[in-house]
């Protein structure tokens, strides 16, 4: 295996994310270390609300399925996350929720176990988005048993960190992207399932 399939999205789908600035970054450095990225947007994955009478009644959106499958198909997965009051964006939240729902009926992992996720954050506040990095981590490590890239990048104070073409000035944070992006790489060829 030369170059692992990687996904990158942001948790955010407002016009002018700051999230999805750094996620165009992160498909620049993972594809310099090596990785043939997919770059996808949860504004094509719009699914209502979880509610269990909804999924007892209607069954899984076929847009929770799809992105479960997209990301079967990848090796690693960079997840760029707004934080929110502390912690993890509704939007995100309610997406891994519902990708957490389809079962795989093929023995095939599914779309959390099996593959090697990485994170990342912005915020134009001092904290970086870093304690919503905290939750987030948590749920995948911890409650869907992820394996994790140790660092996670998070970037303070956004609106000095990037320039007007959206390259990331800020020098300890663009070093941060690079060093995840080469450890997601590198642990994707190593650890994650071949897709
Ligand atoms: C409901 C709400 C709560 C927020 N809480 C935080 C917060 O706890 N920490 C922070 O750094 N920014 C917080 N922000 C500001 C966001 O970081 C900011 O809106 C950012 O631009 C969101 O990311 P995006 O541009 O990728 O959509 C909050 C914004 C909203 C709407």
């Amino acid at each position: 295996m030369t170059r692992p399939a990687i996904l990158v999205f942001a948790g955010s789908i407002r016009t002018g994310s700051i999230n999805e600035k750094l996620a165009v970054r992160a498909v620049e450095a993972i594809e310099q270390a090596g990785g043939a990225v997919t770059h996808i947007s949860l504004a094509d994955y719009p699914m209502p609300i979880y509610n269990g009478d909804l999924e007892e009644n209607e069954g899984v959106p076929e847009t929770a399925t799809r992105l479960a499958e997209t990301m079967i198909a990848s090796q690693g997965i960079f997840i760029v996350a707004p934080e929110y009051n502390g912690g993890i964006t509704p939007l995100l939240k309610n997406t891994i929720d519902w990708v957490s729902r389809p079962k795989t009926t093929d023995h095939r992992p599914g779309p959390f176990k099996g593959r090697v996720f990485a994170l990342g954050a912005v915020s134009n506040g001092q904290f970086g988005g870093y304690r919503g990095l905290l939750q987030l981590r948590h749920s995948l490590e911890n409650a869907l048993g992820t394996l994790m890239v140790p660092e996670m990048i998070s970037v303070p104070a956004a609106n000095t960190a990037f320039d007007e073409s959206g390259n990331l000035v800020a020098e300890r944070p663009a070093k941060m992207l690079t060093t995840v992006a080469e450890r997601l790489v590198s642990m994707a060829k190593t650890f994650a399932a071949p897709v």
